[in-house]
């Protein structure tokens, strides 16, 4: 029953308290929209790292030779060229790799190489470590890290989604 027009619900088709599966349409509305602004608030969250996780481009092959910066152990190289989302390639070791994101996981910008050894979000100052784990900054989730799987000569290939 509409309890301003003490018609039945479908009668009532003046009424902004018309009930539909006795549920009235402001509440409804209400349910809606308290629904949606909590879904556009765990996505901008950055929690759980889950925001920007999609397709990454696919595998990427990498020419050593190519980026200087990754003769060294420690060494941090943006390395996609183009090819995919921004992806950063780590030297772990003499013969060891880590390849990573370098999308940001708290609103998705692409992140910068610093001081050849590390990551600063340009967007709201994030920063990252080689790890990928967020160091300072902006609090956000750590970065997707992918495997990097070494040649032995000249090549990484880093195994992105
Ligand atoms: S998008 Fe906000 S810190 Fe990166």
């Amino acid at each position: 029953m509409c309890e301003i027009h003490s018609a039945p619900p479908a009668a009532c088709a003046n009424c902004s308290t018309a009930r539909a599966g006795g549920v009235d349409r402001r509440t409804f509305l209400s349910a809606a929209t308290l629904a949606a602004v909590a879904a556009v608030l765990e996505a901008c969250s950055g929690g759980g790292g889950s925001f920007f996780t999609g397709p990454s481009g696919g595998a990427l092959t990498v020419s050593l030779s190519s980026f200087p910066a990754l003769a060294t152990v420690g060494g941090v190289a943006r390395v996609d060229n183009g090819n995919g989302a921004p992806t950063a390639l780590v030297r772990t070791g003499s013969s060891t790799f880590r390849g990573l994101t370098m999308v940001c996981t708290h609103q998705g910008s692409t992140i910068d190489v610093v001081g050849g050894t590390s990551f600063r979000c340009p967007n709201h100052g994030a920063l990252f470590n080689s790890a990928g784990a967020n160091t300072g900054g902006q609090q956000t989730s750590s970065l997707a890290v992918y495997t990097a799987t070494f040649d032995g000569v000249n090549t990484v290939t880093i195994a992105r989604p």
